[in-house]
C-alpha cells in the first residue's frame, strides 16, 4: 500500500524542452537503484512535456501529474486543457487550487470545486492545496481560512470520492518563492493536520478521514523535510523549487523511503 506521496510541482520553473531532457537525463541517473512499494513520486509538470515524461511513467514509483486543468471536458474554450484530455495521454494526478493560481488567475473556491469533482469523474486524483497567506496567518485566521477552503471545495465530494483526493497543506507564505523569513515548525503544521483530519472525520466519518491522504507544501527540501514533513505526520509533500533539481530531489524521496 502507498504510505508516502511526493509531488513534484515543475510550475514554469524548466522553461525549455531541453532543459526537461536534462532533468529527466539526470533524474533516471538519480533514481536508478530506486524502487518502492510504499512511496508514489507524482510528476507535476508542464502539459506540453508531458509526453517526454512517458518513460519514467512507466516505472511503478512514477505517475504524470498536471499542474491544473479546466473544469469542463470539451467544447469552445480556446487554451483551456480539459481533465478528459489529460486523462487519454495517462495523466493521473492533478494539482487543484495552488495559490498561484488563485493569485494570478483569481481562481476562487467555487471554481476549485468544479474542477475537483470533473477529474475525480475522470477517474484521476485531485491534489487539493489549501493554506493561508501571510496576512491571515499574521490576523490569527489561518483555521478559519483553511476550514473555509474545505467547506467550499469539497462540498460536493461524497463518501467514495474524498478517499480518492488527496489534501496538502500548504501555507502560502511559506512557498519559497514567497521568500519566507521562517517557516512552520512540525507543531504548526501537526495543528494544521490535526484541524483538516477533524473536518474530514465531522464530514465523512472516522473510518473515511483515516483514509484520506494529508500532505504538506512550502519550501519542503532534503535538509528539512524529517522535521516539516515527517515529525509532522504528513504522509507526503508537495515540492516547487527542490524537485526541479534532481538529485535534490531523489534525496527527498529517500528520506521518506526510510522514515517508518
Ligand atoms: P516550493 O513550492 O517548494 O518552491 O516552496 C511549493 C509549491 O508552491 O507547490
Amino acid at each position: 500500500m502507498t504510505e508516502n506521496l511526493i509531488v513534484a510541482n515543475f510550475k514554469m520553473k524548466l522553461a525549455s524542452k531541453s532543459e526537461i531532457e536534462t532533468w529527466i537525463r539526470n533524474f533516471e541517473k538519480a533514481s536508478k537503484n530506486f524502487s518502492s512499494s510504499k512511496t508514489k513520486v507524482i510528476l507535476g509538470v508542464p502539459n506540453v512535456f508531458l509526453n517526454l515524461f512517458k518513460d519514467l511513467n512507466k516505472r511503478k514509483e512514477f505517475s504524470m501529474g498536471a499542474q491544473n486543468c479546466f473544469w469542463k471536458d470539451q467544447g469552445a474554450y480556446t487554451g483551456e486543457t480539459s481533465p478528459k484530455m489529460l486523462k487519454s495521454i495517462g495523466v493521473e494526478y492533478v494539482i487543484l487550487g495552488h495559490s498561484e493560481r488563485r493569485k494570478y488567475f483569481n481562481e476562487k473556491n467555487q471554481e476549485i470545486a468544479k474542477k475537483v469533482e470533473k477529474v475525480l469523474k475522470n477517474r484521476m486524483t485531485p491534489i487539493v492545496c489549501v493554506g493561508e497567506n501571510q496576512e491571515e496567518r499574521r490576523k490569527d485566521l489561518s483555521m478559519q481560512v483553511i476550514l473555509k477552503q474545505l467547506k467550499e471545495i469539497l462540498e460536493n465530494v461524497g463518501r467514495g470520492n474524498i478517499e480518492k483526493t488527496i489534501l496538502c497543506y500548504e501555507p502560502i507564505w511559506a512557498i519559497s518563492s514567497n521568500n519566507p523569513d521562517d517557516l512552520p515548525n512540525s507543531n504548526e503544521i501537526m495543528s494544521a493536520r490535526l484541524l483538516i483530519k477533524k473536518f474530514l472525520v465531522g464530514k465523512y466519518g472516522k473510518l473515511t478521514a483515516e483514509r484520506v491522504k494529508i500532505i504538506y507544501g512550502g519550501s519542503v527540501d532534503s535538509f528539512n523535510v524529517k522535521e516539516i514533513c515527517l515529525d509532522s505526520g504528513m504522509e507526503g509533500a508537495l515540492i516547487g523549487s527542490a524537485s526541479t533539481k534532481p538529485y535534490d530531489f531523489m534525496k527527498i524521496i529517500e528520506k521518506f523511503e526510510i522514515s517508518e
